[in-house]
């Protein structure tokens, strides 16, 4: 039964931090821990799980999916109180707490609950710069009398390998081993042959008890929320061999009436250089794990870590800052867009809640759109991504969709011939050099494929995309799709009629006559950046070529692309048109509306604005715009996944959230901020606050979709997190619709603002320098004044010997 609340809780902006409010949150809410290697998803109950670089080769503690009751395990505690056994996160005990609060904030989330006169405080954080988790619990006796309780924490190891730990039992169920040292439990599957790395769970006081062994510790025929050992108040001391390692600890706890008392549990991952791996014959190396375990031995160095942790999010977010007075807009802005951003360029759609980390590792085009919003954050990050991903890009331009990030090689199940892929490097490179002026990395040695030999400078593999649709394009000039396009549903040349074939990579690829009005978009948008980039740091004749195909595809676009009210979506095998008015179904689908008006296909003709008519006319809804309509029915096997889905859901007629900024910056093309600001608003989180109970996942990130109106729950979102909107959406709201733009030359101010917003201040860190740019409206003023003069144009000069720089723009 869904509960019939408004909203679970509320944000708290001073403290940049999400306030849950109910551990009974329509789905769990999730947040995520770590910024660089060691990571951890962790929800509004403390579940979750963690690994190092790689959720699927590297996991360090096991999740289980499909799992009722859902979301159990991840960081557990429980005390004993006298009989009464509880969770301070609520989980995995549930039972019913006197108070409960969660609050997500910039990397970390803390819990803080009431039982019987307990307080409980719990904080959960991963340094910014160890492979580790700190779990800090203070407990507090807030009672006239003396409380004497026992604090027992749990997890569960996962066997490294996420997929083979949940597949290989016949093997798995023999290799578990551990050691345990005092207050510590040591992890060591597998280390005995090949593995150079262990894990550690411990706390930073004497133990009063153990268990390593899941069945000893809870029991036959019994579950996390009750374990026998917390039930008895007794751990067993079990040492596993084999079976389901876990990692346990007891204390025994006696606090005086207002006296409190801080545990630090810290969850550990150790990398040993193979010639140093034992201490002794079988006994592992600790001695790194000492050193690691000593930086977070005490308070204060916990205290130190958390506010180094706080002083790095904060500079981070300074990079960016919005006062707008639009309370939702200036949240998102400078906290949640960021933060989300920060999230997608470290996951890329790998590990969430519902990307079991199992599955895909890094996008191609999936990494390459979530660097448009990080750019800003970390450059040098952005820069070491870049290269990683051109390095999976093939000699002949097409890439691989995929790479593991522990490897960092191509995914070669899932191959290539995505033909928009090679499209979106020239797209985030170019995003690159806007932001910093960077060159370098166009004659950074990058190898195909990965192999050593065969590098060439990143800029030859701009080239090699720009040519990859040059010489892939079908009957009317458009690129061919091959395996799919943005949307990975619409599988042209696929065919398929057995369950259970990939749509993805079934059929062939190399389709010679489905055709993508999307790709010729992308092409005309990114062969003009990439033209930019040629002719501002390299070749003026490669500028020119490039040009000319812009112009021929551009030119086909209007013609067959274009369908009278709106942009054709595509050709099929048999050459037939998709998103079309000759359709029966999916007569319109959004993303070339959106993307051939930012490319400014058909600008002359007024293309752009009857696209966005059309867009508004059949495809905006309450909370978004949704991808296509009327939805699919039944399935057409020419067109594949897209018509799998049952009407109103995922890309056959929900709101894809991922391409609504599109539409926006779309409607900033045609210089029609009302709609702009319309748009982003419908679909953004903070402004979905309110049907929490509808909407139902996380209010401070995009949802990877919202069921359109045909959908049994229409308005439900799902798949929180990791989607590409974060950063289209941030790039939608920050640079086109408030107008701060990075170019080639320099910072420009160019705001497509609706009347509601026509009075901010940005400040923003470019190349360096803080730029404060005051935007509003004054009569008779207009355009850019630079420290008090009128400058001709929208682009900044860049100073020289500067620190700060002050614009306004008038309206
Ligand atoms: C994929 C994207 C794709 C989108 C639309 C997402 O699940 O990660 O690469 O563009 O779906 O199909």
């Amino acid at each position: 039964m869904r509960r019939k609340l408004m909203k679970y809780g509320y944000f708290d902006d001073s403290a940049r931090e999400y306030v849950i409010s109910t551990p009974e949150t329509p789905l769990p809410w999730i947040n995520y821990l770590g910024s660089n290697g060691f990571f951890g998803l962790i929800s509004n109950t403390a579940g979750g799980y963690c690994f190092y670089r790689d959720a699927k080769l590297r996991r360090i503690t096991r999740y289980r999916y499909n799992n009722v009751p859902v979301d159990e395990g991840g960081r557990m505690f429980y005390i004993n109180d006298a009989g009464t056994v509880w969770s301070p996160a609520f989980r995995p005990a549930r039972t019913p707490l006197d108070s409960y609060e969660c609050r997500h904030g910039m990397g970390y989330t803390t819990f803080e609950s009431t039982k019987n006169g307990i307080r409980a405080k719990l904080t959960c954080f991963v340094p910014k710069s160890d492979a580790c988790e700190i779990e800090r619990l203070v407990i507090k006796n807030e009672s006239n009398a003396k409380k004497e309780f026992t604090v027992f924490s749990a997890l569960e190891w996962c066997l490294w390998n996420a997929v083979d730990d949940a597949q290989n039992y016949q093997r798995n169920l023999s290799i578990g081993e551990l050691e345990v040292v005092g207050g510590t439990i040591y992890h060591k599957t597998e280390y005995r042959e090949r593995r150079n790395h262990y894990a550690f769970y411990n706390v930073n006081v004497p133990v009063d008890g153990f268990d390593t062994d899941r069945d000893c510790f809870l029991g036959a025929g019994r579950a996390w929320n009750d374990p026998a050992a917390v039930a008895a108040g007794k751990a067993t001391d079990s040492l596993a061999s084999g079976w389901y390692p876990i990692a346990s600890h007891m204390i025994k706890v006696t606090l005086a009436p207002g006296e409190e008392k801080s545990l630090i549990f810290q969850l550990g991952y150790i990398e040993v250089p193979r010639e140093e791996k034992w201490e002794s014959k079988g006994v592992i190396n600790k001695k790194p794990a000492k050193e690691l375990m000593s930086r977070y031995a005490t308070d204060a160095q916990v205290d130190a870590a958390f506010a180094e942790l706080a002083k790095y999010w904060e500079e981070l977010l300074s990079k960016y800052h919005l006062e707008s007075g639009n309370e939702k807009v200036d949240r998102m802005v400078n906290i949640w867009h960021q933060y989300q951003c920060m999230v997608t360029f470290n996951m890329s759609r790998s590990a969430s809640y519902w990307e079991t980390g199992t599955g895909r590792g890094m996008g191609f085009r999936d990494s390459c759109q979530d660097l448009l919003g990080f750019m800003h954050l970390i450059p040098e990050r952005a820069r070491e991504r870049i290269i990683d991903i051109a390095s999976i890009q093939f000699e002949n331009g097409s890439t691989y969709h995929q790479y593991q990030p522990l490897t960092k090689r191509g995914n070669a199940d899932i191959g290539g011939g995505f033909n928009d892929d090679p499209l979106w490097l020239v797209a985030c490179t170019s995003a690159y050099l806007r932001e910093t002026g960077d060159a370098t990395i166009l004659d950074h040695p990058t190898p195909f494929n990965n192999v050593e030999g065969s590098e060439k400078p990143l800029m030859e593999h701009l080239r090699r995309s720009v040519n990859f649709t040059i010489n892939n394009k079908g009957p009317h000039g458009l690129p061919l799709i091959g395996r799919a396009d943005w949307n990975d549903c619409l599988n042209l040349n696929c065919f398929s009629e057995e369950p259970g074939e990939s749509f993805q990579t079934f059929g062939p690829s190399e389709g010679p006559v489905a055709e993508s009005v999307f790709i010729a978009g992308m092409f005309v948008k990114y062969g003009l950046e990439y033209a930019d980039i040629c002719e501002h740091y390299g070749s003026k004749d490669e500028a020119a070529r490039v040009r000319e195909e812009v112009a021929k595809v551009k030119a086909a676009c209007e013609d067959a692309g274009w369908d009278g009210e709106w942009f054709v979506r595509a050709y099929d095998a048999y050459g037939h048109k998709v998103g079309s008015n000759e359709c029966e179904e999916g007569k319109i689908f959004i993303e070339p509306q959106g993307f051939c008006t930012m490319a400014g296909i058909g600008q002359e003709k007024g293309y752009g604005r009857k696209a966005l008519d059309s867009v508004k006319k059949y495809l905006v809804n309450d909370y978004g715009v949704e991808i296509l309509a009327p939805c699919y029915t039944t399935y057409h096997v020419e067109l594949g996944e897209i018509s799998s889905y049952p009407p109103g859901y995922k890309e056959n007629g929900a709101i894809f959230t991922h391409n609504n900024p599109w539409v926006s910056i779309a409607a900033t093309k045609i210089g029609d901020g009302e709609m702009a600001f319309d748009i982003y608003r419908r679909s953004c989180p903070a402004f979905l606050e309110d049907v929490s109970e509808i909407h139902r996942t996380e209010p401070y990130v995009y949802s990877q979709m919202i069921a359109g109106r045909a959908a049994v729950h229409y308005g439900e979102a799902k798949n929180s997190f990791l989607t590409g909107t974060a950063a289209w959406a941030f790039v939608d709201i920050s640079q086109a619709i408030l107008g701060i733009t990075p170019t080639l030359d320099g910072l420009s101010v160019n705001p497509c603002v609706p009347a509601e917003l026509s009075n901010y201040s940005v400040t923003r860190l470019y190349r360096g320098v803080k730029y404060n740019i005051k935007v509003k409206k004054e009569a008779g003023k207009s355009g850019l004044f630079v420290e008090g003069a009128a400058v001709s144009g929208n682009v900044i000069p860049l100073p020289t010997g500067k620190s700060e720089v002050n614009a306004e723009y008038y309206i």
